[in-house]
């Protein structure tokens, strides 16, 4: 039985798990977002050849017109031309307000498309269809839409809540090794900022013994937190945990650590400095490094301290003399900390 999570924001819409999911997603997708005749479906050159043909045909079967745009797979296509050859085929293709926009793929594609979705015509309905753990359990819910632009990730963006959230369980078996590996990042985070249980068991069984509990686990704590602070002013920052630092080891490997390795470093860091500076005792670092080495996620990096803060500093989550960082207090519990410029060397060892 799939499992749905209601999200209750400025647009209430459900979060479905399960597997097979995608061949009923026409009459699910005719359920939740009633009145469209046409449905664009952008995906990427991986995804695309896997999975599109049994979204196409079952959302033919619905009766809707449908059309495909698919992008090269890769962070480089979340730019501001994909967006434009977006916007011009829907336009290409007469698009209109009550039609549709399906997200097939990982966060790339999830963003990208959201944001198209946001832009095009003020704003047209889209559904997301995530294939990556990553974005099953984070991208997917909460409406944070946007592209990189060539001066950062992420510079151009809207918050626009999806219609209906589809996770077909059975997508994510054919996922290569590391980025099922990224998506475990994430979950670790959830559950290191809220909730030990899941903590606990994630040392006992692994993610993809019970892949749909986890994911709607981590969807509801989405969901909560979202709810409280839609448009990200202040609680939904607990959502950032480890990803501070690892934007900055990411950003300073050329993007060699992935996304995911660099959020298991950044979670190291934090937990070593918050047990330093008495936030945590000594089990939280000890545990959070036994948990990434159970998952095959790095703990350390080679960069320094130094170069980590310079690299922090430039985040857009700087503001000129200060920095949040979030910061476990426990397993399972976690506080936003703000600190001043001078003292982030000091948190990146
Ligand atoms: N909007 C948000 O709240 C939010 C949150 C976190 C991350 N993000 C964004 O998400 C993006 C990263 O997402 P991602 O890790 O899913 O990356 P991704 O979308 O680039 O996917 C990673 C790789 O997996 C491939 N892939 C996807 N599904 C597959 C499947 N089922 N089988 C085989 N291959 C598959 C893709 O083609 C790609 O090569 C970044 O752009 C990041 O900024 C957004």
């Amino acid at each position: 039985m799939p499992i749905t999570v209601r999200v209750d924001t400025s647009n209430v819409y459900n979060v479905i798990i399960g597997e097979g999911l995608l061949e009923q997603s026409g009459a699910l997708i005719k359920d939740a977002a009633p009145g469209a005749s046409r449905v664009m479906i952008i995906s990427d050159s991986n995804v695309w050849p896997i999975y599109g043909r049994r979204l196409e045909e079952s959302l033919s079967s619905e009766g809707y017109r449908v059309y495909h745009h698919v992008l090269e797979a890769g962070e480089a296509s979340k730019s501001m031309k994909s967006y434009a050859g977006i916007l011009s085929k829907l336009a290409e293709n007469n698009f209109g307000r009550r039609d549709i926009i399906a997200a097939l793929g990982g966060g790339m594609i999830g963003d990208i498309s959201g944001f198209a979705g946001a832009t095009y015509m003020r704003g047209i309905r889209y559904i997301q269809i995530p294939t990556t753990l990553l974005s099953a359990v984070d991208s997917s819910v909460g409406g944070k839409t946007a592209i990189d632009l060539p001066e950062g990730k992420n510079l151009a963006g809207a918050f626009h809540q999806p219609s209906l959230v589809i996770c077909d369980t059975e997508t994510l078996e054919t996922l290569s090794f590391d980025t099922f590996r990224d998506g475990c990042a994430e979950v670790i985070k959830y559950a290191l900022i809220g909730d030990s249980d899941m903590f606990d068991n994630l040392l006992e069984v692994m993610v993809e013994d019970h892949v749909e509990e986890i994911i709607a686990a981590c969807v509801s704590m989405k969901r909560d937190i979202v709810s409280e602070d839609e448009f990200d002013t202040g609680r939904r920052a607990i959502l950032n945990m480890g990803h501070t630092f690892g934007h900055a080891i990411e950003k300073l490997s050329g993007l060699e650590v992935t996304h995911g390795q660099a959020v298991a470093i950044g979670m190291n860091i934090a937990a070593r400095a918050a047990c330093r500076k008495g936030f945590c005792d000594e089990l939280v670092p000890y545990l959070v490094e036994r948990i990434s080495r159970r998952y095959s996620l790095p703990t350390e990096t080679k960069f320094s301290a130094g170069e980590i803060a310079e690299a922090a500093a430039s985040d857009k989550k700087a503001d000129a003399d200060s920095i949040s960082i979030i910061v476990p207090t426990g397993v399972g519990s976690c506080r936003i900390e703000k600190i001043r410029m001078e003292e982030l060397e000091g948190w990146c060892e």
